[in-house]
């Protein structure tokens, strides 16, 4: 894992692989920070600079031998893709560090001379760092990720600045986390295993976790995971963590769609539909990294969150289009889609998390291919209670995540209804995801609460972008932890 921290020594006397400037876009492209450099050195880098063809593009990384004294031999120019100076964003910080770093693996040390003045911007610069640093250790051969990385600030033991650096790192490994756990492949991730993945990480911790294995859940008349796992020789689970501070401010209750690996079911997907839905367990893994962090983070509020881990399979025991099934509470559901699956599971999970009566509860989910068709695979989407969606909305500005807010159109309720149940699984076509989201509405017995559909962003199927790798991305996590905080702020 790379590790973060913060320096004030003068680049003269940093010993180091690679040093690394900013470089800014537009008609009048400039290498920011030059005065971090000893004098002599500032016009050769300059030269340098436009000998390469720096144009300050996002993602660009051009590598020069560093000038005469400086204490590293590899000078790197990384694109901020910002107009000028003045157009720097946090985010853009933040995805300038995390471009470099990525594509600096295998390079043993970086020191980030970026222009971070505020705690706010080295914390960014961090985590960048830590985001752009992760490698899938499951891959046997892959490139070491960058060991230890030095973000250059002019007060290295500024009290905010050390603060925002430690919270970057905690946030950033949280998210790499749910990296690991989504690129994991499903034959070795499934919801036993991920059950003990989750007892396994809180271990020393102060999280709680209960694991509702599959006969617990047919005991608890939770059908909507009973169903959906029953097609799979490895059962469904729950799971349920909890962090409690002494003082807590208000109980959050965080829902994760947890199927780790959806087939379809006997609606079974076209093959090539199936090649990222190792993926849509995305949501979980978001929920136990957020619990995990926001008990290291010692978030004072109280947290609880819950799995709803299931693999859809198609077999001979698997459950059957028509099948009329009972979630927790007693609502039934026609089920006249396997492939709707997910809006199953997180009924049972809703309701049960309702049952402890909290504040606000949240679900997140790889929900419905129509998220992709709305808004792609950058933005995710949220829907819920005005105050709850408008909250998770300004919680993914301030964390760097995009999360467009989406209506519950009453007009669509009716396409759920059944003839033979309370509801069907399945509704009206066009609007797929807000159809989705009026089912899950029914399980919120009225709460303030947002529902999470990052189908798309969830997993990257191109090539990498700034911080994000291919694969999984760990969306959500840094939304989630920040709205934790609003909460403990207000
Ligand atoms: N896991 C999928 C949604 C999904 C699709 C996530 C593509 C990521 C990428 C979900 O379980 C699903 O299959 N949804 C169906 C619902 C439909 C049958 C109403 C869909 O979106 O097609
Ligand atoms: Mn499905
Ligand atoms: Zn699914």
């Amino acid at each position: 894992m790379t590790t973060v921290s913060l320096t004030s020594t003068p680049l003269a006397k940093t010993r180091t692989d690679a040093v690394v400037l900013a470089t800014t876009s537009g008609d009048d492209p400039r290498v920011l920070g030059l005065d971090a450099l000893p004098k002599q050195a500032r016009a050769a880098v300059e030269s340098a600079a436009r000998v390469v063809g720096a144009t300050g593009a996002a993602d660009e990384l051009l590598k020069v031998p560093a000038p005469g004294g400086l204490g590293a031999s590899l000078l790197v120019l990384a694109g901020t893709g910002a107009d000028g100076a003045d157009a720097l964003t946090d985010e853009t910080l933040r995805r300038t560090a995390g471009s470099a770093v990525r594509q600096l693996a295998g390079t043993g040390s970086v020191t980030l001379a970026l222009p971070a003045t505020t705690a706010a911007q080295a914390g960014a610069v961090a985590e960048g760092a830590v985001l752009g640093g992760y490698v899938f250790s499951g891959h046997p051969g892959s490139t070491e990720p960058v060991g230890a990385v030095e973000v250059l600030v002019a007060d290295a033991k500024d009290k905010e600045s050390r603060a925002a650096v430690e919270r970057a790192q905690v946030v950033g490994s949280a998210v790499n986390g749910v990296r690991d756990l989504v690129n994991t492949p499903p034959n070795l991730l499934y919801p036993e295993s991920f059950a003990e993945r989750a007892r396994t990480l809180a271990k020393g911790t102060k999280v709680d976790v209960t694991v509702l294995d599959d006969d617990a859940l047919r005991a608890g008349g939770y059908g909507g995971l009973v169903g959906v796992g029953q097609g799979s020789t490895r059962g469904p689970r729950l799971v349920r963590l909890e962090w409690k501070p002494r003082k807590a401010t208000g109980h959050y209750a965080l829902v994760g769609k947890g199927i780790t690996f959806d087939s379809g079911g006997l609606s079974i997907k076209p093959a090539k539909s199936m090649e990222t839905m190792k993926s849509d367990m995305a949501g979980a893994a978001a929920v136990l990294h957020t619990v995990l962090a926001a008990a290291r983070l010692n978030v004072p509020v109280r947290v609880t969150g819950w799995l709803a881990l299931a693999e859809n399979m198609p077999s001979a025991t698997a459950q059957r289009p028509s099948d009329v099934i009972t979630i927790r509470g007693g609502r039934t559901v026609e089920v006249l889609n396997t492939d709707a699956e997910g809006r199953l599971v997180l009924a049972d999970a809703l309701v049960a998390a309702g049952e402890e009566d909290p504040d606000v509860l949240v679900d997140i989910a790889t929900l419905t291919g129509a998220q992709m068709v709305a808004l792609g695979n950058q933005v995710s989407a949220v829907m819920g209670t005005d105050d709850v969606r408008g909250a998770v909305v300004a919680a993914a500005g301030r964390a760097g995540e995009q999360f467009w807010p989406m209506p519950l159109p009453e007009e669509l309720r009716p396409s759920l209804t059944s003839p033979v149940a309370d509801m069907a699984n399945i509704g009206e076509r066009y609007g797929g995801m807000l159809v989705a989201g009026l089912f899950l509405r029914e399980f919120t017995d009225g709460r303030p609460w947002a529902h999470l559909d990052i189908a798309g962003p969830a997993f990257n199927e191109g090539g990498p972008r700034h911080y994000v790798p291919k694969g999984g991305t760990g969306v959500g996590v840094r939304t989630l932890l920040s709205l934790l905080d609003s909460a403990a702020q207000a």
